[in-house]
């Protein structure tokens, strides 16, 4: 583990500095003690709040993979996420909304850090771009979870992983520059909850993002059928609107400075209708996907913003 990151490494139960001991962290502050298993601090706790669904959530991932025949350590598919080569509108929207992310708010020297890592795959586009990258997940796997991240170390350098939840995240306030997750928030029991993290480790000004969140459109019922294989495992999946998240982000302190459709636009402009709304100047983008969001009975959200104070 680098000195870097035990500077920013908290408890996250009660927020104290930790003490490096041997194999493991300290809290002077609550008793606690965390591992660090292959480099990777193990930043879960009994005593957090919804760790026995988080758990669950855990055990379920890889039970789910290998009954659907996708734990594997595919090496050529891992390098080419988010781009992957078959007809999948799930990682068609992480590769438009990740490359908006990329493009616009991805700076060199920035401190980086994702929420809901899984595989690391964030790691082969930020590294190279010479950013201090931290992948956090509650899934350590070494399939499907943190443990591939080693993978993406021997292709692309050295990173920081962390086991955490993303509702307690285990760092000190205003750590990062950019906080970001992909198809991640979804999964919070308290999806508020998240977003009030992710503000809180942003330094001000920072940028906080989440990426190809599912929506619904404000009639539409909270039980989407698209995600009934998930809750089946014991996978915790919600869908909430486009208010809800920009609810969450404007109560955390974050202003928003994009809102975009997952997936972008190329659906949309083959709609007679909505087409017309993407031409109006300047809020063309903006119009279309508040019309989409509010009307599509499930969608999908892109949010940036920026920590305001
Ligand atoms: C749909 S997957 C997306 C993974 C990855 N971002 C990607 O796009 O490939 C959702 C991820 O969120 C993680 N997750 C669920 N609840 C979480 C929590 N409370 N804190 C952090 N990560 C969580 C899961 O373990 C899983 O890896
Ligand atoms: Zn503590």
């Amino acid at each position: 583990m680098r000195p870097s990151l035990l500077e920013v490494l908290r408890c996250p139960v009660c927020s104290s500095e930790l003490t490096l001991d041997g194999d493991g962290l300290d809290c002077p502050g609550c008793g606690g003690a965390f591992e660090i298993e292959d480099g990777v601090p193990r930043m879960l706790d009994d005593r957090l709040s919804g760790i026995v669904e988080k758990r669950r959530e855990i055990d379920a991932w890889p039970a789910k993979a290998r009954e659907e025949g996708w734990y594997v350590k595919d090496d050529a598919i891992d390098l080419l996420l988010p781009a992957v080569p078959w007809d999948d509108p799930t990682w068609s929207a992480n590769e438009h909304s990740f490359n908006l992310l990329l493009r616009r708010y991805v700076k060199p020297g920035q401190r980086v850090l994702e929420v809901g890592a899984a595989r690391c795959w964030g790691a082969l586009h930020m590294v190279p771009r010479g950013v201090d990258y931290v992948a956090t997940d509650i899934l350590a796997d070494p399939v499907i979870g943190l443990g591939r991240g080693a993978f993406y170390e021997r292709h692309v350098g050295p990173f920081q992983r962390v086991q955490a939840d993303g509702e307690n995240l285990p760092f000190a306030d205003r750590s990062f520059d950019l906080v970001y997750c992909v198809a991640s928030l979804h999964h919070a029991l308290d999806a508020r909850k998240m977003v009030r993290e992710m503000a809180r480790v942003a330094r001000r000004g920072g940028v906080v993002a989440a990426l190809n969140e599912g929506t619904r459109a404000p009639g539409a019922s909270e039980d989407n059928p698209q995600q009934s294989s998930e809750k089946a495992y014991g996978i915790n999946e919600h869908v909430h609107t486009m208010w809800a998240y920009v609810g969450a982000f404007v109560s955390a302190g974050v202003a928003i400075t994009r809102l975009e459709q997952a997936e972008g636009y190329d659906v949309i402009r083959q709609r007679r209708r909505l087409r017309h709304v993407l031409r109006v100047p300047l809020v063309g983008r903006t119009a279309a996907t508040l019309v989409t969001q509010n009307l599509s009975e499930y969608s999908g959200i892109t949010i940036f913003g920026r920590r305001l104070v």
